[in-house]
């Protein structure tokens, strides 16, 4: 168990103006921000980041919407990190996602879906140095 998680708040949510709800949501609820920033996602590099889902129908799509517009990437801090942020965001389906996590409350659809966390702490290690290095991180 690491106490570090990644996320970023994709692209729907920064559009529809939820952003600043979200990290306040974040800080409330405990995680301390290591490294955060917004920057965009080119296509090859919102391609790498979600490679792994490379033989899935949905690919193509999932990389032309985190390639679609500007995002906020952040390293989050908090004892059992991986999982207590996955509870927080909720399903990825937000119509599955319990009520008050933030993709039921801020996510539009199943492929737009406001949020990603990690899904594992060699996952969170991986996904956090793709976007900071360690001259980022405090
Ligand atoms: P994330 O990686 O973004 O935190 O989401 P997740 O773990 O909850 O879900 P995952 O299975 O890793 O899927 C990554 C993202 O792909 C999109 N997706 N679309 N149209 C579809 O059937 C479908 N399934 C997944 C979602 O944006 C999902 O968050
Ligand atoms: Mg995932």
């Amino acid at each position: 168990m690491s106490n570090r998680t990644f996320t970023m708040i994709k692209p729907d949510a920064m559009k529809n103006g939820h952003a600043g709800a979200i990290l306040d949501r974040i800080i409330k609820e405990g995680f301390r921000i290591v490294a955060l920033k917004q920057t965009k996602l080119s296509a090859e590099k919102a391609g790498e980041f979600y490679a792994v889902h490379k033989a899935r129908p949905f690919y193509g799509e999932l990389v032309d919407f985190m390639s679609s517009g500007i995002i906020i990437a952040a390293i989050l801090e908090k004892a059992d990190a991986v999982a207590s942020f996955r509870k927080l965001i909720g399903a990825t389906n937000p119509a599955q996602a319990d009520e008050g996590t933030i993709r039921k409350l801020y996510a539009t659809s199943l492929g737009e879906n406001a949020i990603h966390g990690s899904d594992s702490d060699e996952n969170a290690a991986i996904e956090g140095s793709f976007f900071f290095s360690g001259l980022e991180q405090f």
